[in-house]
């Protein structure tokens, strides 16, 4: 397993980006990890008095100007460098939902946090991320993101921002040869988001994604990937 890596997760009070927040910092990282809000006694404040100085708590909403500038400002204040960048934070605000029922509202708020907060946040990153020798953006997508994959059609906010999301996703890769840029489906994830029926628990699915960051070769750079390492057509 990896460690001694610096790395930045957004949306990490609860689900997939609080368990990756744990798993890096059990392997042995150092982790900056993003979130709206967090609560005196919730699991984020509780992994940094375990933790301490290898996590840096940074209340910050992605989808803001301001947000972005404190995280960009607390990561440059801690460290030279960046390794890992995992753009998680995410809304699913238009489930099942038809074309008469999407309003303005749902489409930006979607496209906000799921596509234009990772771009922006990515860029406020980037020169961190260039100085790490071994650089890898991950961006939290969804099979929902597919266009291939769409059979049931619906739920245009959340697939068109994932689509979006990875075509962020390729535009980077190519841009930027030296690090390694995926987008990731983590499966369907018992979280607040994929519900109680949901296949895969939380710890299966981050265990899944960090060995599918970790292993990425610079070939596979610029792909869609399952959290079992299977490639998903776009
Ligand atoms: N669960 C699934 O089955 C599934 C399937 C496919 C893809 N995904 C993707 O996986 C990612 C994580 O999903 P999840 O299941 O863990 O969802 P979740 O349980 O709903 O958690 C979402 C997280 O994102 C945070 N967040 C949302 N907007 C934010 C913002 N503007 N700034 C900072 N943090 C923000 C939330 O913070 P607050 O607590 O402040 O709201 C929360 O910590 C998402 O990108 C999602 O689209 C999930």
């Amino acid at each position: 397993m990896l460690n001694g890596k610096k790395i930045c997760v957004t949306g990490t009070s609860r689900g997939i980006g609080l368990e990756l927040v744990s798993q890096y910092l059990l392997n042995g990282n150092e982790v900056f990890a993003v979130a709206r809000k967090v609560e005196k006694d919730s699991a984020l404040a509780q992994l940094k008095e375990k933790f301490g100085n290898r996590l840096t708590l940074v209340q910050a909403d992605v989808g803001t100007e301001s947000g972005r500038e404190m995280i960009r400002s607390a990561v440059f204040a801690q460290t030279k460098s960046l390794d890992i960048l995992v753009n998680n934070a995410g809304v699913y605000l238009d489930r099942r939902s038809d074309l008469p029922s999407v309003t303005d509202e749902i489409l930006r708020d979607s496209f906000q946090t799921n596509a234009i907060a990772p771009l922006l946040l990515t860029q406020a990153l980037l020169p961190l991320l260039e100085k790490s020798s071994d650089a890898r953006v991950a961006n939290i997508s969804s099979l929902m993101g597919s266009i291939s994959d769409n059979g049931r059609g619906g739920t245009y906010a959340y697939r068109m921002s994932k689509v979006a999301l990875n075509m962020f996703t390729v535009s980077f890769a190519r841009d930027y040869p030296k690090m390694i840029a995926l987008t990731l489906h983590p499966g369907w994830v018992q979280t607040d988001m994929g519900g109680k029926d949901a296949l895969t628990s939380v710890k299966e699915s981050v265990t899944g994604l960090i060995q599918v960051i970790e292993r990425a070769t610079p070939e596979q750079s610029g792909k869609f990937y399952d959290f079992e390492g299977d490639l998903i057509e776009w």
